[in-house]
């Protein structure tokens, strides 16, 4: 487990093409044994979370998760900084640096993530960006794993839209080994240069497709996923996205055409009777409040691996 500890040391996060196969794969043995109980390792850093997005779960994961390693959070929040009030986020990356061990941010565009890592020379952990979510796709992979175990013959369908959720889990599934469908409407496709990125990644052992057609992608799939139809900042489109999107919905009719042991995903929140329904949600495939769960684990993991344990 030493070895473990701090596979990752000093390494930033922003998208899991951070992380070579080996890597994400001792990344969730690590999260599978601070899980289980083995081990108990400290570390006594002190993480920043700022987060200009709403979050239930990775806020409370992450800080959670590094209090039961000793170490300590601080809430970086706009409104409680300076940042709400327009300081340059490099002016702030570069004082933030000189106080706390890493940072978790929650942002929108991609190149903030790059710029606080490049000048505040400490670990950065991306929480969610409109481009990727990688700390969930460790989560969900994680769930699936636990599901069904290292099988190689194993599909995730995602369905929905092709963003930031949809993109991590490429990548995710690809390092995996796991096969991935994405089906999505017309002019929702996931980006182009994550799809190859992903496709290089899987390259002969699995497979990375888009599809339009919902009913093929769920096809002997032994996991659904889905995420809302309007991200964060997407609000505005939400009504206008529902008849698009509604061929997609996860439901129990889609999940009688999986695989007969198809496990439902979900990275919440959830707006039921929109993307997913109520039954398929509570149903006895779902495994959406464990891949809740393993957002705690997988990140604890990821924390200790990068910080490394005192
Ligand atoms: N899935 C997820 O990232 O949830 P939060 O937005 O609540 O953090
Ligand atoms: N795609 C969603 C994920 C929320 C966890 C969003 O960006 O709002």
């Amino acid at each position: 487990m030493d070895g473990l500890l701090s596979a990752l040391k000093g390494r930033s996060l922003l998208s899991l093409l951070d992380i070579s196969a080996e890597e994400f794969q001792a990344l969730l043995g690590l999260a599978s044994m601070l899980k289980a109980g083995t081990g108990s390792p400290r570390c006594i850093k002190v993480l920043g979370l700022l987060f200009q997005k709403a979050s239930t779960r990775t806020r409370v994961s992450f800080t959670v998760a590094m209090y039961q390693l000793e170490g300590q959070v601080i809430d970086l929040n706009p409104n409680v900084t300076q940042v709400s009030r327009g300081e340059p986020l490099g002016d702030t990356a570069r004082v933030l640096g000189r106080y706390v061990d890493i940072m978790a941010i929650r942002t929108f565009d991609q190149g903030d993530l790059e710029q606080f890592r490049d000048l505040s020379g400490i670990p950065v952990i991306n929480a969610l960006s409109d481009l990727y979510h990688p700390c969930q796709a460790i989560a969900d992979v994680l769930t699936v794993r636990e599901s069904f175990g290292d099988r190689s013959d194993l599909t995730l369908t995602y369905l929905g839209d092709g963003n930031n959720v949809a993109h991590s889990l490429m990548l995710g599934c690809a390092l995996a080994g796991i096969n991935v469908r994405v089906a999505v409407p017309e002019g929702y496709e996931p980006d182009k240069t994550v799809l190859e990125q992903a496709q290089a990644i899987a390259g002969d052992a699995t497979e990375v497709t888009v599809t339009h057609d919902p009913v093929a992608a769920v096809s002997g799939a032994h996991a659904l996923y889905t995420d809302v139809w309007a991200s964060m900042g997407q609000e505005d489109l939400a009504d206008e996205r529902e008849p698009i999107f509604q061929p997609y919905q996860l439901n129990d009719e889609l999940l009688a055409k999986a695989d007969a042991e198809a496990i439902v995903l979900h990275c919440l929140p959830a707006y039921r009777g929109k993307e997913i329904t109520n039954e398929a949600m509570e149903g006895g495939r779902s495994r959406i409040w464990d891949q809740a769960e393993n957002r705690l684990h997988g990140q604890k993991a990821l924390l200790v691996s990068i910080l490394g344990a005192d």
